[in-house]
């Protein structure tokens, strides 16, 4: 297999050197916009050169972002070539578009390492489906954000501490906003639950809580109370519908996620039969990602297409369709929230059972009131 990596990033570095010693993958050329005189003629700027080019079967994409990658993968399908990418912003925005294009070209694409870094997990939700009905996933699918409340459970940080040492570690980017906010996350579960529910999730429809706004103060009251917070994902299938959302969720001490260090993730589905099933493991990071990524090339090789059905259609999120407490802490607290208080806790309250939809909802006027509000899912 012919190979071009778009490219030649962290994630683009670790699929070139692991590809090195193959003799089965073989790169044909790298495109990036600087210069890397170690890679001679492998190195091109001209996406036209790798789509002109009839011996290149595959392309990698691992530029990142929206634009170009939608134009240079849109143009690699239509081109004949298969596409392997590690991109989860291009895959969860543009899901219908390039699939869709992938089908009419027959040809494949996957995108193993969008969702889990170097997890084999869409690959196993894929598998599972074969002859199981899922009906729940989702888990700590956030690195940096994991690491952030493992060091201020576990080492008594600051919030502003945390990132800080996040992202001297090279966990978390100059700009955090994507993990801290919750948008990575809101990304993987859109893929995720596409592929397990055979839906077709835009990321817009899945309300999403960061954990920006939680307090040392938060997470040591916690404690106390045998709570650890966590960043999850959840998603679930219903009659005819599908919930989604990403929050910040309390997790008895003892539970597996409460256990999670640093910055590993633990993702987890059920199906109806094979019930529970989770995957541990470095949702980032240079080599995982990259061992993902050659894993589909080798998978492509080996003739296996791509992970997703054609059996995909549109589905409302409803979110109506879950209820759980919730702790709130708020300095502009309204008759809502003290109508739904079933006691206090710490700085904040615990509420009774209420919709997902609803709290979420109810966060979005909140946070004008009170931009440092903060709300907790608790399981
Ligand atoms: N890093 C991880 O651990 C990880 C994990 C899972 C998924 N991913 C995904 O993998 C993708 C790549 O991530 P990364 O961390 O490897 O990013 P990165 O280190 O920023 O690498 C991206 C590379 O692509 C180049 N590039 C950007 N735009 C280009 C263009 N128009 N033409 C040619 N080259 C271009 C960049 O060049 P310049 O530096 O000159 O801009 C850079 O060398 C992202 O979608 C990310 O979400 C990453």
């Amino acid at each position: 297999m012919n190979i071009a990596i778009l490219g030649f990033g962290t994630v683009g570095v670790g699929v070139y050197d692991l590809m090195k010693s193959r003799t089965d993958l073989c790169v044909k050329y790298v495109l990036d916009l600087r210069e890397f005189p170690e890679l001679g003629s492998l190195l091109t700027h001209d996406v036209n050169t790798i789509l002109s080019d009839p011996d290149v079967d595959t392309v990698i994409e691992v530029m990142g972002g929206l634009h170009p990658s939608f134009e240079f993968v849109s143009a690699a399908l239509n081109a004949g070539k298969h596409v392997v990418t590690a991109n989860k912003y291009l895959i969860s925005t543009y899901f219908r578009e390039l699939t869709a294009l992938a089908t009419q070209n027959g040809v494949c694409l996957r995108c193993t390492a969008a969702a889990g870094g170097g997890i084999p997990w869409l690959v196993n939700l894929e598998r599972a489906k074969r002859v199981d009905r899922i009906t729940r996933l989702g888990g700590i699918m956030n690195g940096t954000t994991n690491f952030i409340m493992d060091a201020m459970q576990h080492r008594q940080m600051e919030f502003a501490d945390a990132l800080s040492q996040a992202q001297a570690l090279g966990y978390a980017e100059a700009d955090p906003s994507a993990d801290i906010d919750g948008w990575d996350i809101q990304r993987k579960l859109a893929i995720s639950a596409n592929i397990a529910f055979d839906c077709l999730l835009r990321t817009e429809d899945i309300p999403c809580c960061g954990i920006r706004n939680i307090t040392a103060e938060d997470v040591q009251m916690l404690a106390t109370e045998g709570l650890s917070c966590r960043l999850l994902a959840s998603g679930q299938r219903n009659e005819g519908s599908v919930s989604a959302y990403v929050e910040p969720t309390l997790l008895a001490d003892g539970s597996p996620e409460a256990a999670v260090p640093s910055n590993f993730n633990l993702i987890t589905f059920t199906g109806e039969a094979v019930g529970r099933l989770s995957f541990f493991g470095q949702g980032a990071g240079r080599y995982p990602t990259a061992c993902n990524c050659v894993q589909d090339c080798v998978d492509i090789a080996n003739g296996c297409g791509t992970f997703y059905s054609a059996a995909m259609k549109h589905v409302p999120v409803d979110n109506d369709a879950v209820s759980h407490a919730y702790y709130v802490r708020t300095a502009a607290p309204d008759g809502w929230l003290q109508h739904l208080t079933r006691r206090k806790m710490g700085s904040g309250v615990i509420t009774e059972p209420v919709s997902v939809r609803a709290m979420h909802e109810w966060l979005q006027q909140a946070l004008l009131r009170d931009p440092g509000c903060f709300i907790a899912g608790l399981l």
